[in-house]
């Protein structure tokens, strides 16, 4: 047992001490001048809560459902890669909590463990497999069947990061590279390492930088997803939408569920925070398909935020890192639990006795009080 510590703030203040500088800058970074990163948090501190009290909140249920399939909160876990950073047990440990919190992981195209044994330690979890359009669609569909066979539940395909992003903190270009090496030599790439063999930069790496550019698809279009919608009968997530024009694209072709997302303010910088984009995307396909968001989520009253303004569920990314780099299983449960006990406590101040009692009119944005 560890000291379990109260907020996913104080585990972020700590995170810089419990992880190597160089996996801290990897974890923390966000694109080039980080505008996007900020606005992430920014954005939800610019919205305001209009409570209703006396509502009779005794009793508060929080499980909702994801594509038909149950979870006790509506707190799923972001794909993050690389996880073998933050502790050796790596997206194992992250999946445990997962299962035991009753939630849904989905598992980073750059894991350190491979999808078949995250499954064979997690055999009940909600999962689904993270992927990427792959220039070699073998290796995608490769990768489908895998997740087939190892019983995931659904696809999610990132589409928001189609080349590699520039990230120009300290270190990152320099040492992330060699730090990651040795990462991946003491854990492995997961279910990714066998398709980068024989490439010439390198297995794993193009430029020194940890990624899969060399096999990824810049030349993919919605046609992508049509074509994966054909070779499989797992659901399509898409992930990485920040428009009404794109979400309804990515409905007509195919997805069954859109994750409005920014990649945590890694991919393009100066795009929206995910929750000003997500009152237009729901607008646009909220009532054809589920949608769901992440970006910059730290506590219960976020998640009420990013319900309210229609997201069926939220994801959390860097503050599962927290967890796991100080305690692994253990520390990533407590931020589930953390989330969870908040976004209780909300509702029960604001007056809602289960998720659909959260409606849009709970919210609304700081200028609405300007005339103060
Ligand atoms: C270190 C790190 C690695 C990530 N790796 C992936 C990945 O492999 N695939 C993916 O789709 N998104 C990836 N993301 C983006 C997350 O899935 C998610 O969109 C983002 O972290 C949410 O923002 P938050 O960290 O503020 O919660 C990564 C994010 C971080 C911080």
């Amino acid at each position: 047992m560890t000291d379990k510590l109260a907020s996913v703030a104080e585990y972020e203040n700590v995170f810089k001490g419990r992880v190597h500088e160089i996996a801290w800058s990897y974890y923390v970074s966000g694109s080039d001048e980080e505008i996007t990163l900020e606005q992430n948090r920014k954005a939800y501190k610019r919205i305001r809560i209009r409570p209703r009290v006396l509502q009779d909140v005794s009793s508060c249920d929080v499980s909702a459902s994801l594509l038909g399939q149950r979870v006790d909160i509506p707190i799923c876990i972001a794909p993050t890669g690389c996880q073998g950073m933050a502790h050796p047990d790596a997206e194992v440990a992250t999946a445990k909590a997962a299962e035991k919190m009753g939630t849904c992981m989905i598992l980073s195209m750059h894991a350190n463990k491979s999808l078949e044994m995250v499954v064979a330690k997690t055999p009940n979890g909600l999962k689904w497999l993270n992927l990427y359009a792959f220039r070699n669609r073998t290796v995608t569909l490769d990768l489908v069947r895998r997740a087939e066979r190892s019983h995931y539940n659904g696809l999610a395909v990132t589409i928001d990061n189609p080349s590699l992003a520039n990230c120009n903190r300290a270190h990152y270009k320099e040492d992330v590279p060699v730090y990651f090496r040795r990462t991946v030599d003491n854990h492995g790439y997961g279910h990714l390492e066998k398709y980068l063999q024989g490439y010439d930069v390198g297995p794993l790496l193009e430029n020194g930088i940890p990624n899969d550019i060399n096999i990824r698809d810049l030349s993919a279009t919605w046609e992508y997803i049509d074509w994966l919608c054909s070779k499989t009968n797992l659901p399509i997530i898409v992930k990485g939408v920040l428009t009404a024009e794109d979400a309804i694209l990515a409905v007509n072709h195919g997805a069954s569920a859109v994750i409005v997302s920014n990649h945590g303010g890694r991919a393009l910088d100066s795009v929206p925070a995910t929750i000003e984009a997500l009152p237009e995307v729901v607008r646009a396909i909220g009532d054809r398909v589920e949608v769901y968001i992440d970006g910059g989520i730290r506590n219960g009253i976020d998640v009420f935020k990013a319900l309210a303004l229609g997201a069926k569920a939220v994801f959390v990314g860097r503050p599962i890192l927290y967890g796991l780099a100080h305690s692994g299983e253990e520390g990533v449960n407590n931020i589930l639990e953390i989330l969870k006990t908040e976004l209780v406590r909300t509702m029960q101040f604001a007056g809602c006795r289960t998720l659909s009692d959260i409606k849009p009119s709970f919210v609304v944005h700081e200028s609405y009080y300007a005339q103060l």
